[in-house]
């Protein structure tokens, strides 16, 4: 029983000399990863013809951050989906500026209206509420 006391003791003295400096290091490495993955999350997909046909463009980042397209997808998107849980928003204009079109993820948007149809530059997305 004495024993078993000190072996308790001495194990649960290592124990924390050991464990203090280590957990430090690996929050910071795990928080890290977190982060990147987070700020890639899929949310948009824009198709370059109506109901969800031919080329796809996959857009990924930060929640409630305006993002222009890339170069050989501005002008061409004809209909859109946001991944599930999301409400996404395309506008003519880069940088999110003036009108705006949104859409969820069902149905998403099979055809997008004339104003905007092969004319969209930038996206963004929230949380569907
Ligand atoms: C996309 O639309 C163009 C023009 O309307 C058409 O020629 C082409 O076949 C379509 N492609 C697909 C995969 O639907």
């Amino acid at each position: 029983m004495q024993l078993i006391n000190t072996l308790t003791i001495l194990l649960a003295a290592a124990g924390t000399s050991l464990a203090a400096p280590a957990p430090t290091s690996s929050t910071t490495t795990t928080s890290i990863q977190i982060e990147e993955r987070g700020s890639s999350t899929p949310l948009i997909d824009l198709w370059k013809n109506k109901s969800f046909l031919d080329l796809k463009f996959t857009g990924s980042g930060t929640l409630g951050t305006c993002f222009d397209l890339p170069s050989n997808f501005q002008n061409i998107a004809s209909s859109g989906k946001a991944r599930a849980g999301f409400r996404c928003t395309i506008w003519v204009k880069k940088n999110c500026q003036g009108t705006g079109f949104s859409f969820n993820e069902k149905p998403g948007s099979k055809s997008f209206p004339d104003w905007i149809d092969d004319k969209a530059s930038s996206w963004k997305c929230v949380k569907d509420e």
